[in-house]
């Protein structure tokens, strides 16, 4: 199954513009804001630096970073123009913040030219990420800030106990929206091939069980693709997405997922 984020410029505008809105909802999640807070805690904002927001989607990260450089600027790069297009419209009174389409893997910059890089949730749907840091290792200036921000998503469950037919919803949901899900165990050392030196690496995650707005989406995801690929009914997949509810109305939900954060400087 391939990962839908890695081709996402070929995707029906109507499937973006359904993933452009899980991007706001997963945002919006307190966790989700802990998170994304504590490792940009690990990074030193000049107020006048240039950073990049590397596959930025509907521009979640961006703005934040816009938030914390009030005399620099900040630039999302994204291949999918239709989240191009929310990020704009989510924007619009942002003056330090703009929205270029590209590609991680062949950046629209000269070298040596921006202070601070993120990828958040976007290496791990890269092919080639090894790419990509290196990109950003061009990119950067000497001295300038890496920051990588992804799922493990290996650890992605649904499940309470074995045997749960919903872990394999879970399973089917990662295969659909992740490209590498082992990214998080190999990205010390592609961060470290690439030249810079890590300053900091953190373990975060994940848990929700009474209002799992977040992971019903992984539940119901995971059971269409199912549907989808012909190895269950819709009714079954319908099945598995009430068994989610139930849970949830039960008080046994359980869906978690372990993220992890580096934070690395470009050293020469
Ligand atoms: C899970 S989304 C994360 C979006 C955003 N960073 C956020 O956290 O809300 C993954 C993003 O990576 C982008 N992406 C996929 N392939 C890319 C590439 N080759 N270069 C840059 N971005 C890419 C997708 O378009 C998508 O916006």
């Amino acid at each position: 199954m391939a990962d839908v984020y890695s081709s996402i410029a070929d995707v029906d505008y109507e499937v973006q513009e359904s993933l452009a809105k899980v991007l706001e909802l997963r945002a919006a999640d307190f966790q989700q804001r802990d998170m994304l807070k504590i490792y940009l805690g690990d990074i030193e904002f000049p107020e006048a630096a240039s950073a990049l927001d590397v596959g930025c989607g509907t521009g979640v990260v961006s703005r934040e970073l816009a938030s914390r450089l009030p005399f620099g600027h900040v630039v999302g790069i994204d291949p999918s123009p239709v989240f191009l297009a929310n990020a704009r419209k989510l924007s619009t009174d942002i003056s330090n913040l703009k929205f270029v389409e590209g590609d991680c893997r062949s950046l629209p910059y000269c070298s040596e030219s921006h202070d601070i890089i993120v990828f958040h949730t976007t290496l791990s749907h890269v092919p080639r990420p090894e790419e990509a840091i290196q990109e950003a290792f061009r990119v950067l200036r000497p001295n300038g800030v890496l920051a990588v921000f992804d799922g493990n998503y290996t650890t992605t469950t649904l499940a309470n106990g074995e045997f749960d037919p919903l872990q394999t919803c879970a399973d089917a949901a990662m295969s659909a929206i992740v490209h590498d899900r082992w990214l998080i165990q190999r990205l010390p050392l592609l961060i470290r091939g690439a030249g810079f030196s890590i300053k900091k690496q953190r373990s975060l995650g994940i848990v929700e069980t009474h209002e799992p707005e977040y992971m019903l989406t992984i539940a119901d995801r995971g059971a269409d693709v199912l549907a989808a690929s012909g190895r269950i009914s819709a009714e079954l997949a319908q099945a598995l997405k009430d068994e989610a509810r139930r849970r949830v109305i039960t008080g046994c939900f359980f869906g978690s997922i372990a993220y992890g954060s580096i934070v690395a400087h470009k050293a020469r």
